[in-house]
């Protein structure tokens, strides 16, 4: 007997960020608008459609302005995108979003090579960040990266990652995500780094974002409701990476994690039909396959005709 969790989850689709980052070709900026409202029609919780960053870094998001002012705002859905500094948090305040995740690692080493700073430098940006958004009615939550490991560093310290977390929340954060930025994370370490942000903070809106590098993608997700977590960012047929993280690969699939809490009978307020047909498009969209399992096989109950004399 799995021992339970919550019975309604809130999926937080990250490929239109986490997704297209990676992405060595430019998807054009129409067919970003309407793959877009097409996600937004499936019922998901929030969507972050991209990232505020230089252009010149992440070439395939320099878009985003544009993005933001055409997509369809779906009421029920939060519109979120991931920033670095307070010229992102200018750019995202003009578009008009309902949030904003300033992405900090954990991991000095991954930070400088992601951002090109320390961390103090990024908690210095997040100080800037929040004097922007002030009075916007943006709300404003970050993401902790590297938390269950750095590709660079190895592990980090528990200790480590609980005060960067109270730091977060110190400096005005309402809500935090922990993420396993490279897939480095096992579903018994998930379960404790969750359980212990949790027992301090138990009103938190706390998010898990992890990748399925090596596989263990669902068993974390599975170990981080378990242990009291009830939001989840995944990306569509299981794109995504980090750019400056060597090795990175794909999140955890949206379609495979909705499938999991559904046949679960665990409500997810999504719409899997759709959400598998809008992942089906997504080789045309990115030119390549993608790995998800569901939009593959189909769902569990999708039968097949019998053989003859079966
Ligand atoms: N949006 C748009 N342009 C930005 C920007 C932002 N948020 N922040 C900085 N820039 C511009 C600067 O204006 C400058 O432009 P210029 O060369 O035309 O004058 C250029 O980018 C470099 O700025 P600088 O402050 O020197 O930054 P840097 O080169 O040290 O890079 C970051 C720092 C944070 C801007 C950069 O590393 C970055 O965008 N990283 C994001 C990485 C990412 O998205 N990773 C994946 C998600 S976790
Ligand atoms: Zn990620």
């Amino acid at each position: 007997m799995i021992s339970a969790g919550a019975e309604r989850v809130f999926i937080h689709e990250v490929a239109p960020r986490d997704g297209l980052q990676i992405e060595p070709v430019f998807v054009p900026t129409d067919r970003k608008v309407a793959w877009i409202d097409r996600l937004s029609d499936t019922g998901l919780a929030k969507i972050e459609i991209t990232s505020f960053v230089s252009p010149k870094h992440v070439p395939a998001l320099s878009d985003g302005e544009e993005v933001a002012r055409r997509i369809r705002r779906r009421p029920g859905t939060l519109y979120c995108a991931l920033i670095p500094n307070a010229r992102g948090a200018e750019r995202a305040a003009q578009s008009g979003l309902d949030e904003i995740n300033v992405v900090i690692s954990v991991s000095a080493t991954h930070n400088r090579a992601n951002l090109r700073m320390d961390p103090e430098g990024s908690f210095r940006a997040l100080r800037e960040v929040r004097q922007v958004l002030a009075g916007t009615g943006i709300a404003l939550t970050s993401s902790v990266a590297t938390a269950f490991g750095c590709p660079f560093e190895g592990r980090q310290e528990r200790a480590k990652v609980l005060d960067h977390v109270e730091r977060l929340l110190a400096e005005g954060c309402t809500a935090v995500t922990l993420a396993d930025t490279t897939g480095m994370a096992n579903p018994r370490q998930v379960a404790d780094l969750v359980a212990a942000v949790l027992a301090r903070h138990p009103a938190l809106p706390l998010t898990l974002h992890v990748h399925n590098t090596r596989g263990a993608g669902l068993a974390n997700v599975l170990a981080g409701w378990q242990a009291g977590c009830v939001r989840f960012d995944a990306a569509l047929g299981g794109l995504g990476g980090c750019p400056f993280a060597p090795g990175a690969t794909g999140n955890v699939c949206t379609e495979d994690v909705v499938n999991m809490f559904e046949e679960m009978g665990i409500g997810t307020g999504v719409d899997l039909d759709s959400l598998i047909a809008v992942s089906r498009e997504l080789p045309d969209l990115v030119g390549h396959d993608v790995p998800g399992q569901v939009r593959a096989a189909g769902r569990p109950l999708d039968l097949h005709p019998a053989p003859p004399g079966a």
